[in-house]
């Protein structure tokens, strides 16, 4: 059934009767959650991706995000009521949706020049399915703009935009949370191409999101909300960073402070650390930057510059641990706590370790690795040699916040050692038992 025209209220019925089919594209960590989330409400879902073992695996009932909590029920559950089903077929998929999400990557490289042809790629698949009343929404990140900038491809259909309607909701969860947030952590942000399709857009997001919809004015104020929240974190990130190692020169505690600081309620001083990784925060400061005509973000390029420089800090870090027990940083033996960018997820988009295993090497240490989410030969791409134990080791550097690093054994580590540095990047390691295990332990804002 078409969805322009009724109102949020008939779009949430018919969305409980299953009346409507729903294809989502890219069935990756965003798009197979989405998905699920929608059949388990009673749509039909079509999930469309380019990977056949992908396709395989969900028409079988099995999930291959092994980090969503909850999905692989979920899973099962929709594929065997026969709601939720998968293709490599895009234009096919078109052909039976009345709404098409479009959530594949939205490639970029660490100064955030985008590659959008998977994006490309499904916008013309969908314009050979496109029909009167559909519905195209993309919730993929984009930089403001870039939504509109597909309707020449959806207009390849020979219907104009109005008779179709395009709307952008961007995905606001990330990695292992991603049902929890699409269900009702945070209001879900539409902006879309007209009033009626608007109206649509809000009936299906109400129906899946307990926290409702908060409607912009236009796409482009939509995919605006998803890009600054980025730079947000990023600006506030490197904020903590500055004065984090501004504490360092006055021997201050920057945690104690912080802490003692965000009991205001005007302040929110963010965690210090070894730097900001991952596919979102590093890269959507440079939508910004790289669409500023006009106006010169300043703010922003600093800030990811003082984020960019914190691996850099990590090894001057390092170097004054080991200083205290006498060692040069060259001959020594470093062992990288994490590959990863952050806890829990095995993704290495700007990891803090890359550019730190680097830099030590360039030095002169011998440098070793470990990542419970990683392998032997994840570590040799990076550069360094893999190791599962402490022995030998004059200084531990943790670069990435894994539950196994908080839960590290520091009395196997004070026995197997033969130094007794700990760098910590992520502050995990409790002071307390570190000092009595006889560790200099430092991090970020306070040495
Ligand atoms: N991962 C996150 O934490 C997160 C958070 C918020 C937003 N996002 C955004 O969500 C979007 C998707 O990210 P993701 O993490 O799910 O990516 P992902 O890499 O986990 O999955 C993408 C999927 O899309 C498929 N694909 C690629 N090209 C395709 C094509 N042409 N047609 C059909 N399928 C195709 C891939 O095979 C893959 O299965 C990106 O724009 C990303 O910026 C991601």
């Amino acid at each position: 059934m078409k969805l322009i025209g009724l109102n949020r209220e008939e779009v949430k019925q018919t969305f409980k009767n299953g009346e409507f089919t729903i294809a989502v594209y890219g069935m990756g960590k965003m798009g197979l959650p989405l998905a699920a989330v929608f059949a388990d409400h009673g749509a039909r879902v079509i999930g469309v991706d380019i990977n056949a073992k992908v396709v395989e695996m969900i028409s079988n009932g099995e999930n291959h995000i092994k980090e969503e909590p909850g999905l692989d029920e979920l899973v099962r559950k929709n594929v065997k009521a026969g709601r939720l089903r998968a293709t490599t077929d895009g234009a096919w998929a078109a052909k039976q949706a009345d709404v098409m999400v479009i959530l594949v990557p939205t490639l970029t490289d660490e100064r955030g020049n985008l590659k959008l042809s998977p994006v490309y790629d499904v916008a013309e698949k969908i314009s050979q399915g496109l029909e009167k009343g559909d519905i195209v929404i993309t919730e993929a990140t984009m930089p403001p703009g870039t939504t509109e900038s597909l309707i020449p491809i959806f207009e390849k259909s020979g219907l104009k935009l109005g008779e179709f309607g395009l709307a952008h909701a961007p995905e606001r969860t990330m990695t292992g949370t991603a049902i929890r947030d699409i269900t009702g952590q945070y209001p879900k942000i539409v902006g879309a191409s007209d009033e009626a399709t608007l109206e649509a857009v809000i009936g299906i997001y109400e129906t899946i999101n307990r926290k409702g919809v908060i409607p912009m004015s236009s796409i482009k104020a939509a995919e605006a909300v998803k890009v600054f929240e980025g730079v947000y974190r990023d600006v506030n990130i490197a904020l903590a960073n500055e004065l984090a190692m501004w504490c360092e020169e006055h021997s201050l505690d920057a945690l104690e402070v912080f802490q003692a600081a965000n009991t205001q309620p005007y302040c929110h001083l963010h965690m210090p650390g070894a730097g900001v990784g991952g596919h979102c925060i590093p890269v959507y400061p440079w939508f910004i930057i790289n669409l500023a005509k006009k106006t010169n973000p300043r703010l922003t390029k600093i800030a990811r510059e003082i984020n960019d420089y914190m691996p850099h800090h990590i090894v001057e870090l390092t170097v004054k641990g080991l200083n205290k027990i006498g060692k040069p940083l060259k001959d020594s033996n470093i062992l990288v706590l994490g590959l990863t960018f952050r806890g829990g997820v095995r993704e290495f988009m700007k990891s803090a370790a890359i550019p730190i295993i680097k830099e030590l090497k360039e030095w002169g240490a011998r440098v070793y690795a470990y990542d419970p989410l990683c392998t032997q030969e994840d570590a040799k791409r990076f550069g360094a040699e893999w190791k599962e134990d402490f022995k030998g080791i004059d200084a531990v550097i943790i670069t990435a916040d894994h539950r196994e690093f908080k839960e590290l054994d520091l009395e196997k580590l004070a026995s197997e050692m033969r130094g007794k540095v700990i760098v910590d990047g992520r502050n995990v390691v409790k002071l307390e038992e570190a000092k009595k295990y006889g560790f200099i332990c430092l991090r970020v804002g306070r040495v």
